[in-house]
């Protein structure tokens, strides 16, 4: 059985005042409640340390939206794995589509980061998805299947509790407009195939494989539900505690 995963992407919103004040206030909504998945809130880097402060003893795990792909050194601006570690992270996204789009990161650096994030014991998040005109021309799974082999049949070892997956079609980023049922779970299935062909077939049916893209509320029950998703990466909809609380209200409704 895979446990859901609803994971706040905060992006660049929220220092750590008001970073404090949202991890308190959804960790007051679900304190004392038995969940059937995992909640997870990824602030950015100075936020850490305010959130790991109050979100203790909540049911509310803490990552980090990117990371060095080196262990230490003269690499300017840059956080290791460790360190966050050692701030209490547990999760670190990589891969995301702003990060291959604004910072130009590549399927080299994806490498090199996931495996220091599992070198040090934390689990990894690994964004893909196709843009718009990718989907328009019929090459989605094209694009899928090319982000997922050039980088996890050269990981040094993931399995399916250090790694977790999260489409995002591009075009269903902050957009308001989000994929259908129907595109969410065949891209979904198509990646499991995809990993079981990497990696295995037990590493991909205990894989979880979270969507990504104006999840809200509304829909987050609907789009948790499906087989293969396990859960949502979460933008906008993750920066009010009324919201994000109600997209895990969905998913538990969506397993329970
Ligand atoms: P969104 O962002 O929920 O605002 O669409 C999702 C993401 O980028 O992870």
């Amino acid at each position: 059985m895979r446990r859901y995963l609803v994971a706040g992407n905060w992006k660049l919103n929220l220092g750590p005042g008001a970073g404090r004040d949202l991890a308190s206030a959804v960790g007051e909504r679900l304190r004392g409640r038995t969940l059937h998945g995992d909640v997870l809130v990824c602030p950015p880097f100075v936020t850490i340390p305010a959130v790991a402060t109050v979100a203790k003893g909540d049911p509310v795990m803490l990552g980090a939206q990117t990371c060095s792909a080196h262990e230490n050194g003269a690499y300017t601006g840059e956080v290791a794995a460790d360190m966050l570690k050692e701030a209490g992270v547990q999760y670190v996204i990589v891969g995301h589509s702003e990060r291959r789009q604004y910072h130009r990161e590549t399927d080299d650096e994806f490498r090199a980061k996931i495996d220091r994030v599992h070198a040090h014991g934390l689990k990894a998040i690994f964004c893909f998805g196709e843009l718009l005109d990718e989907r328009q021309s019929g090459r989605a799974e094209e694009v899928v299947r090319a982000q997922l082999t050039g980088v996890l049949p050269r990981l040094e070892g993931p399995n399916a509790y250090n790694l977790v997956l999260a489409y995002e079609p591009v075009w269903a980023i902050g957009t308001g407009e989000t994929a259908t049922p129907e595109i969410a779970q065949q891209v979904h299935a198509f990646s499991r195939a995809q990993v079981a062909e990497i990696l295995g077939a037990d590493v991909a049916a205990n894989m979880r494989i979270l969507y990504g893209g104006s999840c809200k509320p509304g829909n987050a029950r609907e789009l948790i539900g499906l087989p293969d998703v396990d859960g949502g990466l979460i933008g906008g909809a993750s920066l009010k505690a009324e919201d994000f609380v109600g997209i895990v209200d969905g998913a538990e409704a969506a397993v329970g």
